[in-house]
């Protein structure tokens, strides 16, 4: 019964909000609002009733309600949070700026509000982030591009519609469809070199800050609408605007507000572009099993699952551009895995990879970082160790000149001994052959010599005294 009243609701909702879809939140639905007082709530019906029937448990609370605290004992007591109290001064004693930081530290999700009159507390809180709120008391004014009722234009009311083109945050039905998204509040700096920092909605170069000082903040660097995320994946939304998410400006002709504040809400709310690891392996393609140790130039296989949270389920995240590292100080690999399969929730990443020729402990990290999207950064640290003495290959390609040259030099050696050995001596003129014959006479003589070896003693012992 509560399923069918609630799809019936959902339905109904649907007409009323351009092709919404009914999604819960990937982290969780109790939701706080802040509004100034209990009766300005009213002013927000369509944005609290769109909240409500996503899912969420909204808790509607003045602001200067003493007893609203974001954390109760350490424990952060809500998911999201909205403060649409631009101006209130006093806000409970719970609610610092330091307390809202400490929030989304803890993983909750922050809409921050402003308007020409908002108070320190916000713009300190919103400073935290890289988000500076102009001098107080200044408005976004454009003179080309305005909201025009019955023949008389406010320049005060932009009519903004120069919209940052993050299919992550924005939805195609919102980039895509005519109209503009009316604005009328207070404009932000913001540094277009912050990777974590995303301006939704930036002003036409018509549109600038009035009160801005010297250096008139104008066009593309005049935010009106921004997106953060922090590293833990919180994220956090900047308007300067309240009237942006009011009823009043949602059912203006031709306002894209609506769009605009479901995109957004949805977005930092985590209904949409939550990207997570499901799984990961790694192991030697040779045995399919994942080693205590690898050795160098292993070839191995990366696996990793990616599953991406949208319209109330996690579905395979499917792209092109999931890179693969092997770290040791310096990346030695860089390369991009092939998406090899989507089953059930998740898209499988492979990577055939040769490990470096290097050993070392390394890093196997995917660090997956895109506009919008949650990151992912996943490291494993792995230890690649040289081969053992006897795991060498035998011969060493490297070293083929080598071989070659002491094979040469071997062969060369046995020639030379063979030449040496086999070389017939040339033949000899005659008069060399005598000595070989004079021998003759010698040998012959000798046992003449042992038949009078008297003699001969005699004759050495009459010459020893000779010769000393
Ligand atoms: C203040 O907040 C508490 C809950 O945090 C709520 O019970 C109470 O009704 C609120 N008071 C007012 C005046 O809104
Ligand atoms: C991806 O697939 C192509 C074609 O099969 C292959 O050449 C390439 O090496 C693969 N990349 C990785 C990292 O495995």
């Amino acid at each position: 019964m509560r399923l069918a009243a609630s799809l019936g609701a959902c339905l109904a909702l649907g007409a009323a909000w351009l092709r919404v879809v009914c999604a819960g939140s990937a982290m969780g639905d109790r939701l706080l609002v802040l509004v100034p007082t209990a009766e300005a709530a009213g002013g927000y019906s369509e944005l609290l009733g769109s909240l409500a029937e996503r899912g969420f448990d909204v808790s509607v609370r003045a602001a200067s309600n003493s007893s609203v605290a974001l954390h109760v004992d350490g424990r952060r007591q809500y998911d999201h949070a909205v403060l649409l109290a631009p101006a209130a001064k006093r806000l409970g004693a719970a609610l610092t700026a330091h307390s809202f930081v400490r929030f989304v530290d803890d993983g909750g999700n922050l809409v921050v509000v402003g308007s020409s009159d908002m108070s320190d507390q916000s713009r300190k809180l919103a400073a935290q982030f890289g988000v500076v709120f102009e001098k107080h008391g200044s408005r976004v004014v454009d003179h080309s591009h305005h909201l025009v009722t019955d023949g008389t234009g406010d320049h005060a009311v932009v009519a903004a519609s120069r919209l940052a083109a993050v299919p992550a945050v924005l939805s195609p039905q919102l980039l895509e469809a005519p109209g503009t998204v009316y604005f009328r509040g207070i404009g932000h700096r913001y540094d277009p070199s912050n990777p974590l920092l995303t301006p939704a909605l930036t002003g036409a170069p018509t549109t600038y800050s009035d009160l801005s000082g010297d250096e008139v903040l104008s066009g593309r660097q005049l935010g009106l609408v921004s997106v953060f995320q922090t590293r833990r994946n919180a994220r956090v939304a900047f308007s300067g605007s309240a009237d942006l998410f009011s009823d009043a400006f949602m059912r203006t002709t031709q306002s894209r507000n609506r769009q605009l504040v479901h995109d957004i809400t949805q977005w930092t709310f985590q209904e949409k572009a939550v990207l997570r690891e499901v799984a990961r392996r790694h192991y030697l393609a040779a045995t399919g099993m994942q080693p205590e140790h690898y050795r160098v130039s292993n070839d191995m296989v990366y696996e990793i699952d990616l599953s991406v949270y949208y319209d109330d389920a996690w579905r395979p995240y499917e792209a092109d551009d999931v890179q693969f590292e092997a770290i040791m100080l310096d990346p030695y690999i860089r390369t991009t895995l092939n998406r090899t399969r989507s089953s059930g929730p998740a898209a499988t990443y492979r990577g055939d990879i040769r490990l470096p020729d290097r050993y070392g402990t390394f890093t196997f990290r995917v660090n997956y970082k895109r506009t919008g999207l949650a990151n992912v950064d996943v490291k494993d640290t792995v230890a690649i160790w040289p081969l053992r003495h006897d795991e060498y290959p035998r011969f060493l390609s490297a070293a083929y000149p080598y071989y070659t040259g002491s094979f040469v030099m071997m062969v060369g050696f046995l020639a030379l001994c063979a030449a040496w050995l086999w070389s017939a001596e040339p033949s000899k003129p005659v008069t060399q052959a005598k000595p070989a014959t004079q021998v003759k006479p010698a040998t012959q003589a000798k046992p003449a010599t042992q038949a009078k070896p008297a003699t001969q003693a005699k004759h050495t012992a009459k010459s020893k005294p000779k010769s000393s």
